[in-house]
Order: C-alpha cells, then structure tokens, then sequence
C-alpha cells in the first residue's frame, strides 16, 4: 500500500513525519525520498540497524532520526528532543514485518523450528517466560479473544501441559491436534497470532497510540494506520469515528453540537489488492484521519 500512503500522507519537502513501524525501512524511504523530516520509530533492533543501513545517507544528512522503542512512547520521545512538536504525517504499518516472520531464530513460525518467543523487542520477556506464570483460563481467553480460536479452552490445556516447549514446530504440532479446522492455512495460525498478539501487547500499543498520537497532529496533519486483522481496524474504525464526529450529538439542523477537530480523508478504508502475491497484504487495511485546519474551511 505504499503508492496509496504516499498519495493519502501527501509528504513534502520540510513536512515533519513520524513512522511508528519503520521495520524494512520501505515506508520510510519513500516518505524521505519526498523531503520530509522523519522521526522512525521501531522496537526492534534488527529491523533498527537494517533500516538504518538502508537509509544512512538520510540519518547523515540529519533527515532521519532513528529511535529504538515502542510506537505508544513516541510523544514522550519525542518530548524529550522537541517538545511540543506538530506533526504534519503520521503512519503506523501494523504487526510484525517479514524478516521477523521468516527468521526462524525470532521464533514466530512454526513453518521452521525456533525458539518459542515471538517477541518484537528483543528486551521483553519471551512467550516461554510468559506461559511460565499462565492459568488456563487466562490463556483460553486470549487464544478466544485475539485468536477467534473455537476449540480455545483445548488448545490452552495442551499448551500449558507441555511446557517448557522444545521450539515452534513442537508447539505447533500440539496445537493442530486439538485445533478446530481451518480452511487453507495451518491448524495452529489463529493460536499464534493470539499468543504474539498478547506478549507484544499489540492491542494495548495501538489503543495508546489512538488517543496519543492525532493529539500531536498539526493542522492540516494525517494520521495512516495500516492494519492486517479486524481486531486492529475495528479499533481504528472506531477511534478515528470518533475523533471526526460520527455518531455524535445534532442539533435539529443535523448540525454537530461540538464541532470536530478531526475529519476522515475517506470514509471507506481501502483495501489491499486479492491478487497481492503477498496474502498478508491482501488483508491489509488503510485508514486516514485529518486534523481540520480552520483556515482552510474557511477559505
Ligand atoms: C509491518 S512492519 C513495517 C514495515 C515497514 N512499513 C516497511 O516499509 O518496511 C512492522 C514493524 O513495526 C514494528 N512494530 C510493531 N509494533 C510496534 C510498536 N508497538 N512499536 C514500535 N514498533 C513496532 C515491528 O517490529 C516491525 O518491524
């Protein structure tokens, strides 16, 4: 979806930027490549020292600032080199990025054998930790709420009774065997985006991020959030719904009570394309919000 976040984000020369998700360093570049100033964020050191390769000649040139840490912490980062400042484009690019999915040492597949982790920063505690001090009934209902898994009470059984895990694969494997049956994909998918889900807190960044991040928008800014499954888009829906005023109190006219500081750039979110080769971005979803600049609405 990079032609359409270039097109939406409408980055330019001098335009101060935020990438939440710098991962590859993809998005990055191209916003860089239009002369914006960009603050990158990503909680990730490997995917930190790869962009930062690729984007070099941009972190010389003082173009690019580079920060290891969480996207709901950026203000506060932020804060702590500039405070105060507006942004005038905002992206998040949801979830985990390939080189994390393929490296089997990350351990978030269970394509290759790895150790069972699946953190996205390495400093947190790895999912073998955090299954160490699990109850049954708490694991049933992450894999339930963030898995959508049928069979969830079974599968956190088994996983609990089998700890410590050897690696995916192992993990896997028992999983599949008390999964209810999917169509097209592994058994054990729905269980392991719960379980990454839940030890990178994947809900609780994106919920921070929601209320944190347009506050910082300046007028005129956009906020993109790309987002891979409908627990992420639900809440962007509705947080950037909100935010514009959908659903709010009218006055007899159908006029707003309170007039919103935000508007939708479009009402529908647009969609990855079904023949993307890549499936993760045939799921993909992009919504963008605007802080109204009053100048503008009344010219
Ligand atoms: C889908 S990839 C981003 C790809 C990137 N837009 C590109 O063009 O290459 C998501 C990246 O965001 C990072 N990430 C996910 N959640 C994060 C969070 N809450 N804070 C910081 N980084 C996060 C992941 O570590 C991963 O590198």
């Amino acid at each position: 979806m990079l032609d359409d976040v270039v097109e939406l984000l409408r980055p330019s020369p001098g335009a101060r930027f935020v990438d939440g998700t710098l991962g590859g360093g993809g998005h990055a570049e191209a916003l860089l490549e239009r002369g914006v100033q960009l603050d990158a964020f990503d909680r990730d050191e490997s995917a930190i020292a790869a962009a930062s390769a690729r984007l070099g000649s941009y972190l010389e040139g003082g173009r690019l600032r580079v920060h290891r840490g969480a996207f709901a912490d950026a203000i506060g980062a932020l804060d702590a080199v500039e405070p105060g400042l507006p942004l005038d484009g905002i992206l998040l690019d949801l979830g985990v990025s390939s080189p994390q999915l393929d490296r089997a040492d990350r351990g978030f597949s269970f394509q290759s054998d790895g150790p069972v982790s699946m953190v996205m920063d390495q400093r947190d505690a790895p999912l073998s930790e955090r299954l160490a001090g699990m109850d049954e009934a708490s694991l049933a209902r992450i894999i339930r709420d963030y898995g959508d898994e049928p069979n969830s009470r079974r599968v956190a059984q088994v996983i609990l009774f089998g700890r410590p895990w050897a690696g995916t694969r192992a993990l896997a494997e028992a999983v599949a065997s008390v999964a209810a049956p999917t169509r097209g994909t592994h058994r054990a998918t729905r269980t392991f985006q719960a379980l990454r889900i839940w030890v990178n807190d994947e809900l609780g960044q994106l919920d921070r991020a929601l209320v944190d991040l347009p506050a910082r928008l300046a007028p005129g800014g956009r906020f993109a959030v790309i987002s891979f499954h409908s627990l992420e888009d639900r809440r962007v829906k509705q947080a950037f719904g909100a935010l514009s005023g959908v659903g709010a109190p009218v006055d007899v006219y159908g006029h707003p009570v309170v007039t919103p500081e935000f508007r939708l750039v479009e009402r529908k979110a647009r969609k990855g394309e079904d023949r993307d080769p890549n499936p993760r971005a045939r799921s993909a979803r992009l919504r963008v919000l605007e802080r109204i600049d009053p100048s503008q609405e009344s010219a």
